[in-house]
This record gives structure tokens, sequence and C-alpha cells, in this order.
């Protein structure tokens, strides 16, 4: 059997974020766990607001099919997002939504999402660790017809949530993530 893919994306652009944190942390199980990870930045997939005129005029942006390409090439993906204003941030939602857009020869649009398995987390520095983004990431996702798995991990006091290695120090929220990576990858192999 091949070995298992999986595409770790951090919402956030933002040097010192505490999502891109959380996401090299789940990275680091992920690949702990036998998977084979690679963690992206969306600086590096910049897209406009989207805007169907846009589209008629000039297609989807080539960064939006790279990007959908690059989870095609991925058994699961799990989506690392801030809450903004109790929600996922504009550029985590327009991300999905120029991807949602892609299609490919010998596919309809938005296979990318039906085919694969998808795993949510959230890091805030409140006490509600990005929940109610999660809540809304879900049902954004759940609409592109993805599967999501249930476990998902909201990382609350995130700016004090590591210990000098690096590791998460509460206990109930580094068994929250092997969850998350346990179920990302069992019911991503199923899929496979
Ligand atoms: C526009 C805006 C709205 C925010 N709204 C929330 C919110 O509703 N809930 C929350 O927990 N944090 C909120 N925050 C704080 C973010 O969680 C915090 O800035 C976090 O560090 C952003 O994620 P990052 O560190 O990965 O960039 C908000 C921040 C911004 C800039």
């Amino acid at each position: 059997m091949s070995a298992l893919k999986i595409l770790v994306i951090p919402g956030s652009l933002r040097t010192g974020s505490l999502n891109v944190r959380l996401a090299a942390v789940a990275a680091y199980e992920l690949a702990q766990a036998g998977a084979e990870v690679t963690r992206i930045s969306l600086v590096d997939f910049p897209l406009p607001i989207y805007d169907g005129d846009l589209q008629a005029k000039s297609g989807v942006p080539k960064h939006a099919a790279n990007l959908k390409r690059m989870m095609a090439a991925h058994h699961g993906v799990l989506i690392v997002t801030p809450e903004y204003n109790s929600s996922v941030p504009a550029l985590v939602k327009n991300t999905i939504d120029w991807v949602s857009r892609v299609q490919d020869a010998h596919e309809t649009r938005g296979q990318v999402f039906r085919d694969r398995v998808f795993a949510i987390a959230s890091a805030s520095g409140n006490r509600l660790g990005g929940a109610r983004a999660l809540a809304a990431l879900r049902l954004i996702l759940s609409a592109c017809h993805a599967t999501v798995i249930p476990n998902q991990l909201a990382l609350a006091f995130a700016d004090d949530a590591y210990d000098e290695m690096d590791r998460l120090k509460n206990a109930a929220d580094a068994e929250g993530l092997k969850a998350l990576v346990r179920q990302l990858i069992d019911v991503s192999q199923r899929m496979m």
C-alpha cells in the first residue's frame, strides 16, 4: 500500500501565528503516526476575493487550481483555522470558495472535497480556543460534501499552551490532538 499522505493547511499568514504553530505540532504528530505530511502556507497561494465576473472573464486563478491539485495529491487534509468574529477568517472561506470552483478534466466541480477526508483544528488566546470557527468551518466543508471527522481540537489559551520543547503542556490538549490525528489517519486509510 502507498504511504498515507496528509496535507496540513494553516489558515493564518501572520508571523508568529498561533495556528501555524499548532499546525506544526499536528504535522509532527501525523508524521509520528506514520503519515507522509506536507505543510503549506496560504501565502504561496494568493487569491483575489471571489468574484463571478472575474471567473467568467479569466477562469479560476492558477493558485486555486494548484491548491486543488495539491489537495488531490493527498488522502486527507487538516485545516487549522483562527477565529475571527466568531467565524472563519476571510482567507479560509475565500480559499475554499475558489478551490470549490475548480473543475479539472473528467471531474465534477468540487470533487476534491467529496473524495477525501478533512480534519479541523483551531487555536486562540481565549478560553473557547476558536470553537465557533470550527463550527463554521465544519458547516462550510459539509456544504462542499466533504467527509469531516468528528474529532476536532479547539486549543484555548494557545499563547501559553506549549512547554519548552514545543509540546502541548496540557494533557487533555495533547490527547485531543493525538485522537484527532488517529481518527484522520484511520478514516483516510478506509477511503484510500
Ligand atoms: C478581526 C479579528 C477578529 C477576531 N475575533 C476573534 C474571535 O471571535 N474569537 C477569538 O477567539 N479570537 C478572535 N480574534 C483573535 C484571534 O484569535 C487572534 O488574533 C489569533 O492569534 C489569530 O490567529 P493567528 O495567531 O493564527 O494569526 C480576532 C482577531 C481579529 C484580527
